[in-house]
């Protein structure tokens, strides 16, 4: 995988704008609540981020809530999907079965339907679990609403089950050419007893446990410092049982942001102002400022990519180095983290192949190797 985030084609970003559509049909917002609505919006991303000491806001437990996420955060899930989706190795066949966990609204199976158009003829069965069985009405009534069709009468057979994630992973034993989930990871905390890395090592078995013999896992989460880290426990559980990183990791090797010293975490920022004028209309009117949208995630598998040890995945945004003219990004690599100099061109996400310098040098401030792009 060249470019982990691709820009959404000019026909997805039409879609994306018509989703408006789909949203009005399904939700029919009396007028009092469309007026009210980046007030709800803004009420609901402050309770996010004020979340304190592992209390859960729960968005689905009020109309107001629920409308706020399905106007606002539903939406822009999609377009943070529709930079990632389109050119993941997704090979899904005839037959296969899909286990959504935390599915909410069905996010990303109704991302899928966008961004892959290709998967639309395909006969396959999305179980799509979560705790709150009332997202999971809407989502299938917003899916059918870009179907133009009940989903009945499409070739996707979408299931709904109400269940917590662990049960919906045994429910499924065996079944899942493809077992995912969409920013559901950093609303798990530990168990009584466990740490969060126990936590995630149990789901990586569990989900291990519900594949088909050739089936694989994709988990996407918002780009945060939490998102990032349940990624890489995930990752690392994952690794135990012998599901190997196809991307982003361009290697099997530790995850550098596992290291105790390090203060990054794994994430690809892409920008927001391709996102559809009406969704960037509400967040402006909820006083939300969006330049970019920020994401982190694993897709993996039981066969071992044949990985390329001179290729390094781009992190971050640039930085400009003190006493340096070129601009510098942080990426990944098999030795670990690395600083790769003269990487204003490569965007996030991007992998780039390198030429490592025959004795290492490490940049005194984060430790990381400093490397240069191969010279063509
Ligand atoms: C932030 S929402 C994400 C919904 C959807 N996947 C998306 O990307 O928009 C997280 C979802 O995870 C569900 N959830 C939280 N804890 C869960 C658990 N232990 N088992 C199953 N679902 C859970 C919540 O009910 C919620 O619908």
């Amino acid at each position: 995988m060249n470019n982990c985030l691709t820009l959404p084609a000019p026909s997805l970003r039409e879609d994306l704008s018509g989703y408006a559509t789909a949203l009005r049909s399904v939700l029919r917002l009396k007028p009092a609540h469309q007026r009210e609505l980046h007030y709800a919006v803004a009420d609901l991303s402050r309770a996010l981020t004020t979340e304190r000491g592992g209390m859960k806001v729960n968005y689905w437990s009020t109309p107001r809530n629920a409308s706020a996420y399905l106007h606002f955060y539903l939406p822009w899930n999609l377009y943070r999907l529709a930079w990632l989706l389109p050119s993941l190795q997704l090979d899904l066949r005839d037959g296969d079965t899909i286990l959504d966990l935390g599915s909410g609204p069905l996010t990303l199976v109704q991302a899928l339907w966008l961004t892959r158009p290709e998967l639309r003829d395909r006969k396959l069965t999305f179980i799509c679990s979560d705790i709150a069985p009332k997202p999971l009405d809407t989502g299938r009534l917003l899916l059918e609403a870009l179907m133009g069709q009940k989903s009945s009468q499409s070739n996707w057979n979408i299931m709904l089950e109400r269940a917590p994630l662990e049960k919906a992973l045994r429910n499924n034993f065996g079944k899942a050419r493809l077992v995912c989930g969409a920013n559901m990871l950093n609303e798990l905390r530990a168990g009584r007893g466990q740490t969060l890395e126990d936590r995630m090592e149990e789901l990586a078995l569990a989900m291990t446990d519900a594949c088909t013999d050739d089936g694989e896992i994709l988990f996407v989460e918002p780009g945060t410092r939490l998102g990032g880290k349940m990624i890489s426990l995930l990752r690392l559980g994952l690794l135990d049982h012998d599901m190997f990183p196809y991307a982003p990791c361009t290697h099997d090797a530790m995850c550098p942001m596992l290291d105790q010293g390090s203060t990054g975490w794994c994430h690809f920022n892409a920008p927001a102002d391709n996102a559809p004028a009406w969704l960037m209309e509400l967040t402006n009117r909820a006083r939300m400022d969006r330049k970019n949208v920020s994401l982190s995630f694993v897709h993996a598998g039981r066969t071992k990519p044949a990985y390329d040890r001179d290729e390094v995945r781009v992190l971050s945004d640039p930085i400009r180095l003190p006493e340096k003219v070129d601009t510098a990004r942080y990426a990944c690599s098999e030795r670990g983290l690395t600083l790769l100099h003269k990487a204003l061109r490569f965007p996030s996400g991007a992998a780039v192949e390198v030429d490592w310098p025959e004795t290492p040098v490490v940049d005194a401030k984060s430790r990381a190797q400093e490397v240069s792009p191969r010279k063509r």
